[in-house]
């Protein structure tokens, strides 16, 4: 094992470490529009049961492999099973495609927040504004090469002093932000001339299921929709669980650690969704919450803090300072998978994996940033998307890279070196293993059945259901 590797201080460090890494943009801007457009509340349901189960299964194995090997995703796989480096290979390519595009659209949180701090929501919230940001030549590369840099900042620091000490400063102030605006946006109440509309009534839309008309292909669709939405929030298939969980003790109660960071991830997608609903659907109306991704972030939030006035202002930069704490707690986490992998198979020290990865990045960045300019171009995608380079890395890493890793996973663990690894592993040192039987069924069979159809889903096999 390289000397360079250290653990997490605690229990108590390691989950505010996972949970910042589950916590991110994903929950912020991706599950409030996906709650919206699924039928509200049946979304919420149908994906707190994935959690409970097929998001509590993948978890455990990643973290536990990773405790179990004490080694990087890289090499965690081949010194489980020989044969298996491969699957190391593969992800250890995931978190390296998705860490320079998160940079991109981390670096344009930071430029929101610039824009908030500096000239309120005067220009944020103006038509054209976010196009015209993103398509500039430099602006948006200065601003995602910040991003990138602060992220390797922390993890040159290493696990202690980077992201242990980052995490246990920024998640706090995090949850109190979330938890100060969802408040504040229940308590919304405007009249735009049709009619007045409260954040209460926005409250229901995202909470209580609409299932009246919903047809068995609906559902499927939600279901597909509420899963993609779980891989990507908890951190699975992107190596950081495994990477995390090699620097959590022995003597470590792994379940409870588990069960926290779970609950942790949930709650604050809730949350977002709770802080982000209302107040788009107070402000903006049911057609305002329409806009999808990144514009319900960039295009929708700024004229709902418009809409607020002078309190606006302040809210503005609160709610995009939180979006960036989220996002930076989440890229060290990607950025740890990568750097704690080039330590464990190539010998490196710390400093020097985590500058061969900032070029590495860099390179990424820079084209990512060109394909909204110089090197703009359109590509339709098998599941019907029209992408430029930014969406085409998403869509390889997220839809077909991913699901692929945790097939593998499942199969591996489920049917070549058995369950019973992953669970002595958790019980190591006398912890109880909750939910047991579920987790056999769980990994060996339900797992990678509903991972193989959406993998499959991701290439439109599933479109004629729509
Ligand atoms: N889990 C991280 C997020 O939600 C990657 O953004």
């Amino acid at each position: 094992m390289n000397q360079d590797r250290h653990s997490f201080s605690n229990s108590i460090g390691f989950v505010l470490a996972a949970a910042g890494s589950a916590v991110g943009l994903g929950n912020i801007w991706r599950f409030p529009y996906l709650a919206a457009k699924d039928g509200g509340g049946l979304f919420l349901v149908i994906y707190l049961i994935l959690a409970l189960t097929f998001g509590f299964t993948l978890l455990t194995t990643e973290i536990a492999i990773g405790r179990k090997t004490r080694q990087s995703p890289l090499t965690a796989y081949g010194t489980l099973r020989k044969g298996w480096r491969k699957l190391g290979i593969l992800a250890c390519i995931v978190p390296m495609m998705i860490m320079p595009y998160y940079c991109v659209i981390g670096g344009w949180v930071l430029r929101y927040a610039v824009e908030f701090i500096i000239h309120g929501w005067t220009n944020a919230a103006t038509d054209g504004f976010f196009t015209s940001f993103i398509t500039d030549s430099t602006s948006p590369l200065i601003y995602g090469i910040i991003f990138l840099l602060v992220t390797c900042f922390i993890i040159y620091r290493g696990v202690n002093k980077g992201i242990e000490a980052f995490s246990r400063i920024l998640m706090p102030i995090l949850i109190v932000l979330v938890v100060g605006i969802a408040v504040f946006s229940l308590t919304l109440r405007h009249d735009d001339g049709t009619g007045v509309r409260t954040g209460l009534q926005g409250l229901k839309i995202f909470a209580i299921p609409r299932i009246s008309g919903m047809k068995i292909s609906d559902l499927l669709i939600v279901t597909m929709d509420a899963m993609g939405q779980l891989f990507y929030s908890l951190s699975i298939a992107m190596g950081i669980m495994i990477a995390y969980g090699s620097y959590v003790k022995d003597e470590d109660n792994l379940m409870r650690s588990i069960n926290q960071i779970e609950i942790f991830d949930t709650a604050v997608a809730v949350l977002a969704g709770v802080m982000v609903i209302p107040a788009v659907y107070v402000f903006m109306g049911e057609e305002g919450m329409s806009a999808s991704g990144p514009g319900l972030m960039f295009i929708s939030i700024p004229k709902v803090f418009m809409s607020m006035g002078g309190i606006g202002r302040i809210l503005g930069i609160l709610f995009f300072l939180m979006v960036l704490f989220a996002a930076l707690t989440s890229s060290i986490s990607i950025l740890e998978a990568i750097v704690s992998s080039f330590m464990d198979e190539f010998g490196f020290t710390r400093k020097r994996a985590t500058i061969v990865e900032f070029f590495i990045a860099l390179v990424f960045v820079v084209l990512v940033c060109l394909g909204y300019n110089k090197l703009y171009f359109e590509v339709n995608l098998p599941n019907g998307a029209v992408a430029q380079i930014l969406d085409i890395m998403d869509y390889i890493s997220n839809n077909v890279l991913m699901p692929v890793v945790s097939i593998s996973t499942c199969v591996l663990v489920g049917w070549i070196t058995g369950p019973e690894m992953i669970i002595d592993e958790v019980t190591k040192g006398g912890a109880r293993f909750g939910r047991r039987s579920l987790y056999i069924v769980m990994i060996r069979y339900v797992a990678p059945v509903l991972l193989l159809i959406l993998f499959l889903q991701s290439f439109g096999v599933f479109s004629f259901l729509k």
